[in-house]
């Protein structure tokens, strides 16, 4: 075994990141579960310092009180949404999202016109679900910074995002409840990756894993779907979400620079294996097995042509547009032999480390200005 492999191993428990047989073997075996209970062990900190230390997170705060919209009558929700002729659409704009000359050999060989159709209509569920569950993640994570973080300044602009947060698991649970006609339960890679973030007893643990993981992978997600779709109540939710999502990505870079910048290496080293177990997690759910399964196709017959389907491949790494660029200004990349760039070169993401960061991007995204979305 080499290094980077004994590391994976004792990271991941498995060697190789790329093994399939141990990403599948991650399901959600309880698909019935409507509560699902973690344990929260950090301490909650009250500060009686209320004086105006940090004026950048004062200035997102501001920002957020102005920024702030009613998901009930500031989007269109008369708007009758036909979801096969909407991935119809949005298939002929894009295509299926998959290089089909490879796929000759596979399960879905025989797959026509109806089978592609349908599976389009199930990964947009699928997708708008995992959007909808990690929503969730953000409302509880969020609440918990109000709770944790030391910094007053934090405390008030975090309490802001709880409001955030609250919104966009209203619309996502709307638009699959009246017009998608209900979704799917939290895939297990996502859930685990939520999971290791709320049970963390380190303040900055949230923010990394929240903040820069899960957030900074959403803003990049949500701006795809955004572009590709014609669907316009979509389009505008999704256009909402995002004036707010990037605000919360520029909240976890401002508060953990300072932070990061006083750690010892032995410490950065915990956040910079954190970051990247994190990315493989939000990676191999990207994989959509439960979609496959589906669609009556055994995701382990099908994933060794998607790992290395170069469509595939390329919307993964685009997924990383927002993160690693995030983990660079965070000093994250280079600390302790460029660990983690290491790692972002193995999976292929690393490409990403001078696209504009997002500490002051949220300025861009507020509601009525154009945004170029990642390509
Ligand atoms: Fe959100
Ligand atoms: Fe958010």
């Amino acid at each position: 075994m080499t290094a980077i492999e004994s590391h994976n191993a004792d990271i991941l428990g498995r060697a190789d990141v790329n093994d399939i047989e141990s990403i599948l073997g991650v399901t959600n075996t309880d698909v019935n579960e409507i509560t699902h209970m973690v344990k929260n062990n950090a301490d909650t900190l009250f500060s009686w310092d209320y004086s105006l230390a940090r004026p950048q997170l004062r200035k997102l705060y501001e920002k957020a009180k102005v920024g702030q919209w009613n998901a009930t009558t500031d989007l269109p929700w008369e708007t009758p949404v036909d979801i096969e002729g909407t991935i119809v659409a949005d298939q002929a704009a894009i295509g299926r999202g998959f290089d089909m000359s490879l796929y000759g050999d596979t399960p879905v060989k025989n797959w026509e016109q109806k089978e592609w159709l349908e599976f389009g209509v199930q990964a947009r569920k699928w997708s708008l679900s995992q959007f909808l569950h990690g929503e969730q993640g953000a409302l509880i994570c969020t609440a918990k910074i109000v709770e944790t973080v030391p910094w007053y300044d934090a405390k008030l602009y975090a309490s802001t995002q709880v409001m955030d947060e609250a919104r966009h698991v209203e619309v996502f649970a709307r638009y699959l409840d009246e017009k998608l006609e209900g979704g799917y339960q939290i895939n297990a890679h996502l859930r685990a990756l939520l999971d290791d973030i709320v049970t963390d007893s380190r303040w900055d643990m949230t923010y990394l894993g929240m903040q820069i993981m899960v957030e900074g992978l959403a803003l990049a997600a949500f701006g795809y779907m955004h572009q590709l779709t014609g669907e316009p109540l979509l389009k505008k939710l999704l256009r909402y979400v995002m004036s707010d999502e990037a605000r919360h990505v520029a909240f976890g870079v401002l508060s953990l620079q300072e932070v990061y910048a006083q750690m010892s290496d032995a410490e950065i080293k915990e956040r910079q294996i954190f970051a990247f177990e994190a990315s493989l997690r939000m990676r191999d759910r990207f994989l959509q097995q439960e979609v496959w399964e589906r669609m009556g196709i055994d995701p382990r017959k099908i994933m060794p042509v998607v790992l290395n389907d170069p469509t595939r491949v390329f919307f993964q790494q685009m997924l990383f547009s927002k993160i690693v660029p995030n983990c660079k200004k965070l000093g994250l990349l280079d600390r302790n032999d460029s660990w983690l760039r290491r790692r972002f070169e193995e999976i292929g993401v690393i490409q990403f480390e001078d696209f504009e960061d997002t500490g002051e991007e949220y300025l861009a995204f507020e509601i009525g200005k154009d945004i170029a979305t990642p390509a």
